[in-house]
């Protein structure tokens, strides 16, 4: 079969027709102007090549016959008599308004950067645009609860890659379908998440909870803490975000030891964890939420704890039994300073809130003047890599 896929660039739509049977055409416009021929119906590798930029098509257009260079010859001419149509189909509905996108990105500043492609915005808080036909690239606003986000998936027939800004995606996951990538938003949070989990161990460990109650009613109440110095950290997943928290940890002269999926240099494997609880003051988690970490922090685990020590959880809230951990804060054996609960929201009458030694911040780790930029550059780097047909970074599902 030939297929021979035209891309006349105008603006920033584009809209794709199979207008006989046998030969696929695909229109797309921007400002640029070629003809793509090859056999068999195009593949992503063959949609790259069809960037404007690229020289893909150009070469391609160079090793057809002249029966195909003529066939194309015509098509083209057909399509200028059509393309009037499509635009009008493409950009009907309108003010102005992309109704078919290739990229459908989830931030404006990343937007305007990517304005000789074929994208659109959608953060969540503007409606979508109607036609998501040609989306192939879909940027999941930032957001975890919200299952409005994910479910715009299914509407994508032609869709590739699903990126998200946050570096957990079990909240994707269910939406996706076989041969789809995803990749996260790893690294994006690091900073922002890291100084969190040192601002909850702080705040707990020098008792800031208690300070500022008792300032509330007026008390001066001074008083001793555990303080940080000379505790030994221990910190479960050690990866992006661990690893940027023992950088921040690295100037208050405490004792660090890792844990990960894996064993490495200085990181110990997960299933040797039970004998390093014992010895730890902090435990820090901050793994992902997978089969393996969900309810990781059980009763025995939790057991396993030095009286007094303290849990920070900047995770995913299900890592922890949050019915084990109740038993153990009722009896004040533990701490606990947790970014991250189950359920979130917390509902008002949650025992949690009202659990001793327990400082609580609602899932606002990456919520920060950090993010912006940072998901800014992931989401120009990897529509530009898409685009150029080059390996996407942070990919966590597919080829
Ligand atoms: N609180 C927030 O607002 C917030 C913000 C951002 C992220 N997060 C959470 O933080 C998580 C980690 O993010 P990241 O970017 O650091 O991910 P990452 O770079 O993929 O690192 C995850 C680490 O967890 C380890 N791990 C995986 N399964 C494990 C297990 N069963 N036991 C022990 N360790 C295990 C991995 O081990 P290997 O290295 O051996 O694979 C890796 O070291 C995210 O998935 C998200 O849930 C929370």
């Amino acid at each position: 079969m030939i297929s021979i896929s035209t891309w006349v660039m105008r603006g920033n739509s584009s809209a794709r027709r199979r207008l006989f049977t046998g030969q696929r055409i695909a229109v797309n416009y921007c400002s640029h102007q070629f003809v793509r021929a090859s056999s068999g119906p195009p593949t992503h590798t063959s949609d790259r090549a069809r960037t404007p930029t690229g020289a893909g098509p150009a070469s391609a257009h160079c090793g057809l016959g002249r029966a195909a260079a003529d066939t194309a010859g015509s098509l083209l001419e057909l399509l200028g008599q059509v393309q009037d149509a499509l635009t009008t189909t493409a950009l009907s509905s309108s003010k102005g308004m992309i109704v078919a996108v290739r990229y459908l990105i989830s931030h404006p500043d990343a937007l305007a950067e990517l304005g000789d492609l074929d994208v659109a915005l959608y953060d969540g808080t503007h409606p979508l645009p109607e036609n998501l036909d040609d989306v192939e690239f879909y940027a999941v606003p930032y957001g975890i609860v919200d299952p409005r986000f994910c479910e715009p998936i299914a509407r994508m027939p032609r869709l590739k890659v699903v990126q998200t800004v946050t570096a957990g995606y079990d909240h994707v996951l269910p939406y996706l379908r076989p041969g789809l990538i995803l990749a996260n938003g790893r690294g994006v949070h690091d900073a922002a998440t890291a100084e969190l989990a040192v601002a909850l161990t702080l705040a707990a460990r020098r008792r800031l909870p208690d300070f500022v109650r008792a300032g509330g009613e007026g008390r001066w109440a001074s008083g001793w803490s555990t303080g940080l110095a000379d505790a030994r950290v221990l910190i479960v997943g050690y990866g992006s975000i661990g690893a940027a928290i023992e950088r921040r940890l690295a100037g208050f002269e405490v004792e660090i030891s890792r844990v990960a999926r894996s064993a490495r240099p200085g990181v110990r494997p997960v299933s040797e964890i039970a004998e390093m609880l014992p010895r730890a003051d902090v435990v820090v988690l901050a793994t992902p939420l997978t089969p393996e970490t969900e309810g990781l922090v059980n009763k025995d685990f939790l057991a396993r704890m030095a009286d007094g020590a303290l849990l920070v959880n900047v995770s995913r809230g299900r890592v922890v039994d949050t019915d084990a951990l109740l038993v153990e804060l009722s009896t004040g054996r533990l701490h606990a300073a947790l970014d991250v609960t189950e359920p979130e929201p917390l509902p008002a009458d949650h025992p949690l809130w009202s659990a001793p030694n327990v400082l609580i911040s609602p899932h606002v780790g990456g919520l920060t003047a950090a993010l912006a930029p940072r998901a800014r550059r992931l989401l120009v780097d990897q529509v530009r890599r898409y685009a150029a047909g080059e390996p996407l970074a942070n990919v966590v599902v597919g080829p």
